[in-house]
C-alpha cells in the first residue's frame, strides 16, 4: 500500500455475483490494516430483499469470534428492540459500518477492548456498504450510532439532533430514507438503561411507521 490515505476496499469489491460474492470477497479485503488483528471479516447477513436495513459500528468480541453481526449482547437487545417496535428482525439485513472488530488490550491475556474504528479506516469500509445498500435496496436505513452516522452522513452527524426522525439523503449516489437512533451498545452503557431503551423503540417504531 503507498500511503496511508490509500486505504479503501474498493479494489476487492466484486461487480457482480450479487451478496454472495460480496461476502465471500469481504473475507479476504485488506483494504486497511484492521484485518491484521481480527479473527475474520463479518460481513452483512438476513434477508437480501429486506425492507429494513440496519447498520451498526463494527462487530464485537462476540462477532468477531462468530463472523455474524449483532450476535453479542448489543444484538440480543436490538431484536428485542425491534419486536417491541413492530418488525420482525428476521426480516431484516443487518451490518455494520466496518467489517473488521477494532480492539486493544491491556496485556496479551486480557479480554479485547472494543475500541472505535477511526474515519478512515471507516471510509475504507464504505464500498462494502455501498455495495450492500445497491443490492438490498431497503426501502429505509436504520442507522445505529454515531459511526454508522458520520460514515453515512459525514462528520457533521448528532445523533442526538436526528434521531427518531425520517431523513431523505443521497447515499452512494442512490436517494435512501434513514432514521438515525442511537446504538444497542450505548443503551447496555446508559445510566438509566429502562429510559435509553424507551428511546431506542420509540425512534424504531419511527421507522416501523415509515414503512407503512
Ligand atoms: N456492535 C455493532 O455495532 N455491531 C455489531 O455487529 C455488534 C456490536
Ligand atoms: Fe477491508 Fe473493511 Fe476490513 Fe478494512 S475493515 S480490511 S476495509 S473489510
Amino acid at each position: 500500500m503507498a500511503s496511508e490515505d490509500a486505504y479503501t476496499a474498493e479494489p476487492f469489491v466484486p461487480s457482480r455475483g450479487g451478496l454472495p460474492a460480496l461476502r465471500k470477497a469481504a473475507a479476504d479485503c485488506r483494504g486497511c490494516p484492521l484485518h491484521r488483528d481480527a479473527t475474520q471479516t463479518v460481513f452483512g447477513t438476513g434477508n437480501p430483499h429486506a425492507r429494513v436495513m440496519l447498520i451498526g459500528e463494527q462487530p464485537g468480541d462476540q462477532e468477531d469470534r462468530q463472523g455474524e453481526p449483532f450476535v453479542g449482547p448489543a444484538g440480543k437487545l436490538l431484536d428485542r428492540a425491534l419486536e417491541e417496535a413492530g418488525l420482525n428482525p428476521a426480516d431484516a439485513y443487518v451490518t455494520n459500518a466496518v467489517k473488521h472488530f477494532k480492539f486493544t488490550r491491556a496485556d496479551p491475556h486480557k479480554r479485547r477492548i472494543h475500541k472505535s474504528p477511526t474515519r478512515r479506516e471507516a471510509t475504507a469500509c464504505a464500498p462494502w456498504l455501498a455495495a450492500e445498500l445497491a443490492l438490498v435496496e431497503p426501502e429505509i436505513v436504520v442507522v445505529l450510532g454515531a459511526t454508522a452516522g458520520k460514515a453515512l452522513l459525514g462528520s457533521s452527524f448528532r445523533v442526538t439532533r436526528v434521531r427518531g426522525t425520517v431523513l431523505e439523503e443521497e447515499i452512494h449516489g442512490r436517494p435512501e430514507r434513514l432514521v438515525p437512533t442511537v446504538h444497542p451498545s450505548a443503551v447496555l452503557r446508559a445510566d438509566d438503561r429502562e429510559a435509553a431503551y424507551r428511546g431506542l423503540v420509540a425512534d424504531l417504531k419511527v421507522a416501523a411507521q415509515a414503512l407503512g
